[in-house]
């Protein structure tokens, strides 16, 4: 088992000092970042658009791994990516175009993730894995943080593990939602690579603290 990549989510962040957590995360020694866009249709929530990013950007070297929880994403690749995105994660379920998402990721030589909800069999996407930069395993219903992390999902990160082996695909595996020292272990024992984590690290006094637990350090 290596080290895990940890991504601090940025939608737990104090949403009026979005810089101090930017800069909290940079010098955490956190290598992403794990920015959660929302559009009131796809999951009851919504967060940032394309300007955020952009203006963060300015402030940022982390990885920006963006989570696009949204319907229709093949039109919001490209602002996105101009915004800064080293990753586009898009859900399978939403409705939208994943192949156009897809070859505008490759055309902008930017990272392209597929995301499952808990309820989603894993190889209901298969055909994609193998040009999978992540594969994001969501332990609670997206939309919101603080929620508890569901228990089915280091099974589902052995699953994402074994289809890897199967496919001699090369995606990272991530895991979004309820992450904290108690959950982390289980994720990295079952095989997640990456580790997002947003109440734990931005409602902590000691948020490099955190993130160096979370890493198992
Ligand atoms: C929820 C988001 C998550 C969220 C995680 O839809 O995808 O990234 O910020 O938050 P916590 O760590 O609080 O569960
Ligand atoms: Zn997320």
């Amino acid at each position: 088992m290596g080290i895990p990549i940890i991504a601090p989510s940025l939608f737990a962040a104090d949403p009026g000092n979005l810089e101090q957590a930017v800069a909290i995360v940079g010098r955490s020694g956190a290598r992403y970042l794990h920015i959660d866009i929302m559009d009131g249709h796809f999951v009851p929530n919504l967060s940032f658009g394309p300007n955020i990013v952009a203006g963060i950007r300015k402030r940022s070297k982390l990885f920006f791994d963006v989570h696009l929880m949204i319907e229709y994403p093949e039109r919001y690749t490209l602002p996105f990516i101009d915004a800064g995105a080293d990753c586009i994660t898009v859900h399978g379920e939403a409705p939208g175009d994943i192949d156009s998402v897809l070859r505008i990721c490759y055309e902008s030589n930017v990272g392209f993730g597929i995301s499952l909800k808990p309820k989603t069999p894993l190889d209901a996407f298969k055909h994609y894995y193998s040009r999978c930069k992540l594969l994001l395993i969501m332990s609670i219903e997206p939309g919101f943080g603080g929620q508890e992390f569901m228990s089915s999902a280091p099974e589902r990160i052995a699953e994402a593990k074994r289809i890897r082996e199967e496919l001699g695909a090369e995606y990272l595996i991530s895991v979004d939602g309820g992450i904290n020292p108690v959950t982390a272990p289980l994720c990295v024992a079952a095989g997640a690579d990456i580790l997002v984590a947003g109440t734990a690290v931005f409602n902590s006094d000691d948020p490099a603290n955190v993130i160096r637990r979370l890493a198992g350090q």
